[in-house]
């Protein structure tokens, strides 16, 4: 058996060389690893109709501890839910957790009455039911709660699903696609443990500034997994699931990811990577080629969020193990994929600008300076005893009230109202939108409903090859501005509007959301 350390040095290519031996602090070459979980496919059954089940359940994730939990149709996540282009099929979604809820289906282009938003409202005990015309490319998509003020609340605990669009054009290439054999999906999130197991989650001005840090890596609800896959190309289907983290993912030898496919579909060659970003609320598919049937490790490199290099972040961490080691694939890489419409030449003018704005990052930031954060990130050196009062903020600033959680960050000047509605996007008609940040210099992956747009640029520069595709999650960061090329085809009146938010959960649940018709 390949016996793979849990602290990887990777090759040459990928910038970062571990300098400092840092605990480790998940599992132990113990042979007793979990396997993958993979999410159950979900198909619409005779009556078109796919049921989802929100419901209490319970997980072990540290030691023999009961975490409680939420799942959709299980115990932690949900299914994988499959629907062709050119389907209508009936979503059925029953909240049997004890909080108002509401299901949102991430990336699909539908009515704003059916996108499932903070104001399609799922009370407990209760049903919503909602057609879906499916009338867009095959993608990975993914649906989430998006109750205001709760969704990070709800995501912490387990409400989170893929949504898998297939289409003829994508069913003609030669992709490894199948599920769990060589078609692998990898939700991966953070999450951090109170000491009797049970999820972290506190909204105190930590979290509204930084958003949720975990210091527990989880795939598909699995700590550290490993994955028995096909010999041969294997697809990773990849969502960062996470409150508020980004991951810098490489293989931990060093092999190739080539990325396939972003947010909305497939882009039109594959773009090989050594090291691939991926903001919350992004998908990338990739395929990795596991012809040599060696096993290595899908790792995350330190990501530039300061806060996010605490341990076990600090260094290479590896996520999950794949052990190509099965019968032969038949997958293979194409060099070219889908048909990209190229952006026009002449651009729509600027309709709209979303600025992000943080009000509080003071209050955020000052007690992480004081304890000496900036400071350890630029010496990449972890501290112990700055990351201890680090964590202790973390887990003991006071929580806030609501309205000091509810007005500390915004878009446009103004925090989140549910009864606001703050502009309105023509319909049918392309558009040019302008992203950008007031005065803080953190990261924003902003995302927005009812489309999937091309990023145009980022800070004057074409988007990276990857991010040149079909997106629904744009990131800005550092003061600059990203500006981004759309259409909405459906309508969004003022009962269910699309919302535009910054998708780190803590951001949106305090006030960095706007909502607008069209
Ligand atoms: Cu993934 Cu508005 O959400
Ligand atoms: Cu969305
Ligand atoms: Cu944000």
């Amino acid at each position: 058996m390949v016996h793979l350390s849990r602290r990887t040095v990777l090759l040459a290519g990928v910038a970062w060389a571990v300098t400092e031996p840092v605990p480790n602090n998940v599992h132990a070459q113990d042979g007793s690893r979990p396997s993958l979980p993979i999410p159950a496919e979900l198909r619409a059954g005779a009556g078109g109709t796919i049921r989802l089940d929100a419901r209490l359940g319970s997980m072990q994730f540290v030691g023999d501890r009961k975490t409680a939990t939420y799942g959709i149709n299980g115990f932690y996540l949900g299914p994988a839910v499959r629907v062709r282009r050119g389907e209508k099929v009936v979503a059925q979604v029953s909240n049997n957790v004890p909080e108002t809820i509401t299901m949102h289906w991430h990336g699909l282009i539908i009515p704003g009455a059916a996108d499932g938003g903070p104001h399609q409202v799922i009370p407990p005990g209760k049903q919503w039911q909602t057609e879906l015309a499916v009338d867009q490319q095959a993608a990975t998509l993914w649906f989430h709660p998006h109750s205001y003020p709760a969704t990070a609340q709800e995501v912490i605990r387990g409400l989170a699903g893929l949504l898998i669009i297939d289409d003829e054009e994508s069913d003609r290439l030669p992709l490894p696609s199948r599920w769990g054999v060589d078609d692998i999906p990898l939700i991966i999130q953070d999450r951090r443990f109170t000491p009797d197991g049970q999820f972290f989650d506190r909204m105190n001005y930590i979290a509204v500034t930084n958003g949720y840090v975990g210091d527990t890596a989880l795939v598909n609800g699995a700590r550290y997994p490993q994955a028995r896959t096909a010999r041969g190309w294997i697809r990773l289907r990849i969502l960062n699931g996470s409150n508020a983290r980004s991951y810098a993912l490489a293989a931990s030898d060093g092999r190739s990811l080539y990325v396939i496919g972003s947010d909305g579909g497939l882009l039109a060659n594959p773009v090989e990577l050594k090291r691939l970003l991926i903001h919350v609320g992004e998908r990338f598919e990739v395929l990795v080629d596991g012809r040599d049937g060696r096993a290595f490790d899908i790792v995350t490199l330190p990501v530039t969020q300061d806060i996010m290099r605490l341990p076990p972040f600090d260094g290479p961490l590896s996520l999950v193990t794949i052990r190509p080691e099965g019968a032969d694939g038949t997958g293979q890489l194409p060099s070219s994929l889908a048909v990209l419409p190229a952006l026009p030449g002449q651009l729509p003018p600027m309709s709209q600008e979303l600025v992000m704005n943080m009000f509080r990052d003071q209050q955020g930031m000052m007690p992480l300076k004081t304890a000496g954060l900036m400071e350890m990130v630029k010496s990449g050196k972890t501290d112990p005893a700055v990351v201890a009062r680090v964590v202790s903020l973390i887990v003991t600033d006071p929580v806030l009230s609501p309205t000091d959680q509810l007005s500390a960050n915004g878009v446009n000047g103004k925090s989140f109202s549910i009864e606001r509605m703050d502009f309105a996007a023509a319909r049918n008609r392309d558009l040019r939108w302008r992203i950008s940040e007031g005065n803080d210099l953190m990261l924003h992956p902003v995302h927005i409903h009812g489309c999937q747009f091309r990023i145009i640029s980022r800070d004057g520069k074409p988007p990276e090859a990857e991010r040149a595709g079909w997106k629904d999650v744009a990131p800005i960061s550092a003061g600059g501005a990203t500006e981004i090329l759309l259409r909405f085809p459906h309508p969004a009146n003022r009962d269910a509007p699309y919302m535009a938010h910054c998708h780190i959960l803590e951001h949106e649940d305090s006030g960095m959301m706007t909502q607008f018709t069209v």
